[in-house]
C-alpha cells in the first residue's frame, strides 16, 4: 500500500477520523448513535465513529471481526481499524503482577511473559498492547505500583526492553506479535503524596537520570507507540507538553512512531486550567506533537475548523495521519484487515496448559522471602492451619487482568494437600473473634498456622491510591493473637504495593506472594514445600513508616547526612522514626545461605577507555541448592551534580548447588560511571568511585577505584 498516496486521498475528515480511538461498543451500538447519550455528550455522529481510526479494548475474536467487517462496510478507502488493548501482565493465562514479576531480577522471564501474553492476545485480534508501564515510583501508596517494575531505573529499563522484545519480536506483521505502546510518558508514577492523578513536579536532572529510563528503554528496543500521562509536567499537561512530545522524544530520542493520550487526557487539559476548551486543547494536542486522541472528542470535533482558520498547519495533521498509517501498514492490516484473529485458535490456544507452565515458572521466581525463623520449608510431619481472608482465595490474578477467569485458579488449600501437606484446620475469616471456641480448640493441635493476609486486588491498581499503607488493624491482630497463644505464624501477603510491616514482625515467617497470576496458589505451594527455593528481591524499599515516604534507596547524601552512633542533632533525620526502611531495596532470603568474600580488583586506576574487573566469591554455604542476585552498586563521590550514595549498575542471578563456590566477575567501564545532564547528555567525570558489592542495597562490600583525569573533551560523549 502507498500510504503517501492514500493520504492524498483522504478528505480533511476522513484525516481526522484516524486521530480518533473509540471503544468497541460505539460501533455496534451504531443503530442508536444519534439517540445515544454518551454519543451525542462526545459531539459524535455515526459518520464521525465510522471515520475513526483504531478501537480500544476489544473482548475477543468474533467482536473484533464484527466491528471491522462492519465499519469496512462503511469505508470509502477501506482503511481498516487498528485494535489496541491493555494487556498488562498476560490475556488469559495471567502472569504475576508487574512488580512481583521485577522481584524476580530475571528480565528474560519478562521477554517470556510477553511472548505468550501475545500469542494469546494476537487470536483476539488485538494488534496493540498498551504495555508495558515504565513509570518509575518511590511511592508505594500509588495504587499503580503493582503495574510497574519498581524504585530503579536500571532495573526499569531492562524490564521494559525485555517486554516490548517479547511483545513485538521482529516483525509485527506476524500472527502471534503485537505492537508495544510503552506508557505513561511522562513521569506519571511521581504523582505528589502517592495520589493518583495528581501533580508531578520533578527536576529535568531527575527526569532524565531516573524517571526517563524506563521509556528510553522500550523506545530503544523499538517501541511503536508511547501514550502521554494525566499528569502534568512544568506545569503543562504531558498530552499536550511540547518539550517531552517533540523535545525529547522527537529531537532527542529520534522517536519516529505513533503518540497517544491517555483515556479522555486531551480533553482533561480544560480542568487542568491549560485550555478554555476542548477546540483549544485540540489546538495544543496538535501543535505539541500528539497523534491519536483516546476516548475524547477534541480533534474529530473541532480540528476541521482550527486548519480552516490557519490556526494549525494541514502538515501537523498530515504527519500524524502518516504515522497512523505506517502503523496499520507494519501491522499488515491493508492486507488482512482481520490479522491474528481467529475464534478457533482461540479456544484452543488460550489458557494453554503450556501457557499455565510458563506462567507458573514466572510466578516461582517473582516470591519474596522476607522472614523466615526455621519455619519454612513446611513438613510433612507436621499439621497446619490456614486462616486469614485470603485462605481461600482464587482470587490471584491482580488488576488489569480483564481476560483472567479467577474462578478457574486453584486455592492453597487445594495445591498444598496435593503435596501432602497436612492442612487440618483451614477457615477463612476476616479477624480473630470470628474464630469459634470450637475453632480455638481444633487449633491447639496443629502445630503452626499460616495466615493467609493482604489487600484484595481492588486495592491496588489505577485510582487505587492508600494513606495507610500497614495491613488493616483486624489482619495484624492475628499474628497478635497467634504469638500470645504461643502458636508460631507464617504470612503470607496477597498485594499489590510495599506495606508497612513493622506490627506483624513477630511473625516467624513472611512470603511476599503479591498477585502471581493464574498459577499463583500451585507456585506457592512449590514455594512452600520446598520444591523451589525462593529467590526474589524486592524492587521497593519498604517503609517503617508511611512518613518516610518517598523513601529510596538512591537518594543523595545531604550536606547533613545522619551518620549511625553519631549523636549530632543537626543532621538529616527524623526525631521519632529512622532514616532506614524496614526491608531494603534488592532484599530477599532464600533457603540456602550465602557468603561475600574477597572482594578484588584487577586494577586499581582506570582511564577513560579501559575497563576493569572486579570480582568476588560467593559461596553457598548449605544443602540446600539455590539463585543468588549478587548486586553491583556503584557511587560517585564528587561530581558536577550530586551524586545517589548508590546506584544499581549491574547484577547476576546465579544457580548456585549445595555449598558451591563461585567466582563473580562485574566488568566496569566508562558507561557504568556516567550520569546524564539536565539536558539528557552524557557526562562522565574523573575522580575517584565506590565499588560495592552484595545481595542486597545494604549488605555490601567495597572498594575505590580512581577515574582518571585526561583532555577534558575525553570527557564530553
Ligand atoms: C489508563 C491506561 C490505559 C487506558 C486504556 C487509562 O485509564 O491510565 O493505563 O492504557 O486507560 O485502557
Amino acid at each position: 500500500m502507498d500510504i503517501n498516496l492514500l493520504l492524498k486521498k483522504l478528505t480533511i475528515e476522513e484525516k481526522i477520523g484516524q486521530l480518533l480511538q473509540l471503544s468497541p461498543f460505539h460501533f455496534i451500538r451504531d443503530i442508536e448513535v444519534e439517540v445515544f447519550g454518551h454519543l451525542k455528550e462526545l459531539g459524535l455522529t455515526e459518520k464521525k465513529v465510522f471515520s475513526a481510526g483504531s478501537v480500544l479494548g476489544i473482548h475477543n475474536a468474533a467482536e473484533m471481526i464484527s466491528v471491522q467487517e462492519k465499519y469496512l462496510r462503511k469505508s470509502t478507502h477501506q482503511i481498516p481499524l487498528v485494535f489496541m488493548a491493555d494487556i498488562i501482565h498476560g490475556y488469559e493465562t495471567i502472569f504475576p503482577v508487574p512488580l512481583a514479576l521485577s522481584t524476580s531480577w530475571n528480565p528474560k522471564l519478562a521477554f517470556d511473559m510477553a511472548r505468550v501474553s501475545a500469542i494469546e492476545a494476537s487470536t483476539a485480534g488485538i494488534h496493540v498492547t498498551f504495555s508495558p508501564m515504565a513509570d518509575l515510583s518511590r511511592d508505594p501508596r500509588w495504587g499503580r505500583v503493582v503495574e510497574g517494575f519498581g524504585e530503579d531505573p536500571y532495573l526499569n529499563a531492562l524490564f521494559t526492553k525485555e517486554m516490548v522484545k517479547g511483545y513485538q519480536q521482529d516483525d509485527i506483521s506476524q500472527d502471534g506479535n503485537v505492537a508495544s505502546c510503552v506508557k505513561h510518558f511522562a513521569a506519571y508514577g511521581a504523582a505528589e503524596g502517592g495520589r493518583d492523578y495528581n501533580t508531578v513536579d520533578v527536576s529535568r536532572l531527575s527526569l532524565h537520570n531516573y524517571y526517563l529510563k524506563g521509556y528510553k528503554a522500550a523506545i530503544d528496543a523499538g517501541a511503536k507507540l508511547i501514550m502521554t500521562s494525566f499528569n502534568v509536567l512544568d506545569g503543562i499537561p504531558a498530552t499536550i507538553n511540547k518539550h517531552l512530545l517533540r523535545g525529547v522524544l522527537r529531537d532527542l530520542w529520534k522517536f519516529d512512531g505513533l503518540t497517544i493520550t491517555d483515556y479522555d487526557s486531551l480533553h482533561q487539559v480544560v480542568p487542568h486550567g491549560n485550555a478554555e476548551n476542548d477546540e483549544e486543547a485540540a489546538l495544543k494536542g496538535i501543535i505539541a506533537g500528539l497523534d491519536i486522541e483516546m476516548a475524547s472528542t477534541c480533534y474529530i470535533n473541532y480540528l476541521k475548523k482550527l486548519i480552516e482558520n490557519h490556526e494549525v498547519d494541514i502538515k501537523l495533521l498530515d504527519e500524524a495521519v502518516l504515522r497512523v498509517l505506517k502503523l496499520k501498514e507494519e501491522i499488515g492490516l491493508f492486507d488482512n484487515p482481520y490479522k491474528g484473529a481467529s475464534v478457533e485458535l482461540e479456544s484452543t490456544l488460550v489458557r494453554s496448559n503450556d501457557h499455565l507452565e510458563i506462567s507458573k515458572k514466572v510466578a516461582h521466581e517473582s516470591v519474596v522471602l522476607l522472614k523466615n525463623e526455621n519455619l519454612l520449608p513446611l513438613s510433612t510431619h507436621k499439621k497446619y492451619a490456614l486462616i486469614g481472608p485470603y485462605a481461600e482465595t482464587r482470587n490471584t490474578n491482580g488488576p488489569w487482568s480483564w481476560h483472567g477467569k479467577n474462578e478457574l485458579n486453584h486455592t492453597l488449600k487445594e495445591t498444598l494437600l496435593e503435596k501432602n501437606i497436612s492442612m487440618t484446620f483451614v477457615k477463612q475469616v476476616v479477624r480473630v473473634e470470628d474464630l469459634t471456641k470450637e475453632d480455638l480448640i481444633e487449633l491447639k493441635n496443629v502445630d503452626a498456622v499460616i495466615l493467609a493476609l493482604g489487600e484484595n486486588e481492588r486495592e491496588s491498581g489505577e485510582a487505587h491510591s492508600k494513606v495507610d499503607i500497614k495491613l488493616p488493624r483486624n489482619q495484624e491482630e492475628f499474628v497478635e493473637f497467634f504469638r500470645q497463644a504461643g502458636l508460631d505464624s507464617i504470612v503470607l501477603l496477597y498485594h499489590g504495593r510495599p506495606f508497612d510491616l513493622s506490627n506483624i514482625m513477630d511473625a516467624k515467617a513472611i512470603l511476599d506472594v503479591y498477585y502471581l497470576g493464574s498459577m499463583a496458589n500451585d507456585a506457592i505451594a512449590d514455594i512452600l514445600t520446598g520444591v523451589i527455593n525462593p529467590s526474589g528481591k524486592i524492587t521497593m524499599s519498604y517503609p517503617r513508616h508511611v512518613g518516610q515516604i518517598p523513601i529510596y534507596y538512591n537518594h543523595l547524601n545531604t550536606g547533613r547526612p545522619k551518620i549511625e552512633g553519631d549523636r549530632n542533632e543537626y543532621v538529616s533525620y527524623y526525631l521519632d522514626e529512622l532514616n532506614t526502611p524496614l526491608f531494603p531495596f534488592g532484599f530477599g532470603l532464600s533457603y540456602s545461605k550465602f557468603s561475600y568474600q574477597n572482594l578484588r580488583l584487577s586494577q586499581f586506576e582506570m582511564s577513560l577507555n579501559e575497563e576493569i574487573s572486579l570480582f568476588i566469591d560467593v559461596q553457598n554455604e548449605t544443602e540446600i541448592g539455590g539463585f543468588e542476585t549478587v548486586q553491583l552498586y556503584i557511587r560517585d563521590y564528587v561530581a558536577t551534580i550530586s551524586r545517589p550514595v548508590k546506584e544499581l549498575k549491574g547484577f547476576q542471578k546465579i544457580w548456585f548447588a549445595p555449598h558451591q563456590r563461585r567466582v563473580v566477575e562485574f566488568v566496569i567501564n566508562k558507561s557504568l560511571l556516567s550520569y546524564l545532564d539536565d539536558q539528557g547528555n552524557e557526562v562522565i567525570e574523573p575522580g575517584r568511585f565506590q565499588l560495592m558489592v552484595g545481595s542486597s542495597s545494604i549488605e555490601l562490600t567495597s572498594l575505590d577505584i580512581i577515574l582518571k583525569k585526561e583532555e577534558v573533551n575525553d570527557f564530553k560523549k
